[in-house]
């Protein structure tokens, strides 16, 4: 998830469910993803990665039969409040999906400009400004600073987490510094999931 430059936002569940029908795609989940942390979500596939992500952003409830219990608080400010504009929402939490899906006849820079330009950014110098930060604080910008007017298609991302989540079954087994947690895991799920025993 990104949360917008210049602010100390924190995004934390809880005790969050997600459901598609009567299956509970992610179990009574609580998490937080403090300001300016990298945090990481592991685990086998179907686990509820992608289901827990898309709770953040009020995506979850988009997909017909699905629904969510619990919370999800942006700056302890409960997002799925009465008051809340999804679509508003959507513009401050960002998504970049397991896939990367950029507009494929749009350069680099265009792709991320245009989300810019939607919002009103208009003065070259501000978005020469804004894109060189994206791509920095994405750790990309060494890789694409000398093709920022060649097709997209060929970008692919690379981060590193500070914190690492560990899934299982749509619970939260583990979370903790991504160092301490690959090399010293509390939970012998966790472990059995990162020496490859199953996944
Ligand atoms: N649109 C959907 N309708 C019904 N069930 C779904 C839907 N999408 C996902 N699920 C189910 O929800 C559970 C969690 O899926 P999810 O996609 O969140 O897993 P994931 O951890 O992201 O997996 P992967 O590593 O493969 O991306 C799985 O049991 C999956 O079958
Ligand atoms: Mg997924």
């Amino acid at each position: 998830m990104v949360a917008s430059a210049n602010t100390r936002l924190r995004l934390e569940a809880a005790h969050l469910t997600a459901l598609f029908g009567q299956h509970r795609a992610v179990r009574d989940v609580s998490l937080l993803f403090p300001a300016h942390i990298v945090t990481a979500i592991i685990g086998p596939s179907g686990c509820g990665k992608s289901t827990l992500l898309r709770c953040l952003n009020r995506m979850h409830e988009l997909t017909p039969g699905a629904s969510v219990q619990g919370d999800v608080l942006l700056d302890n400010v409960n997002i799925y409040a009465d008051d809340v504009s999804p679509v508003e929402l959507r513009r401050r939490i960002g998504m970049v999906f397991q896939r990367p899906t950029p507009f494929p006849t749009m350069s680099i820079y265009d792709n991320v400009a245009a989300g810019l330009r939607v919002n009103g950014r208009r003065r070259s110098s501000d978005v020469d400004d804004a894109v060189a930060r994206a791509l920095q604080q994405a750790a990309l910008w060494d890789e694409v600073k000398d093709r920022l007017h060649t097709s997209a298609l060929a970008l692919s991302g690379a981060r590193v987490s500070d914190y690492t989540a560990f899934m299982y079954l749509g619970s939260l087994i583990e979370v903790g510094k991504t160092n301490e947690l690959f090399t010293k895991p509390k939970v012998e799920q966790t472990e059995a999931y990162i020496t490859g025993r199953f996944g």
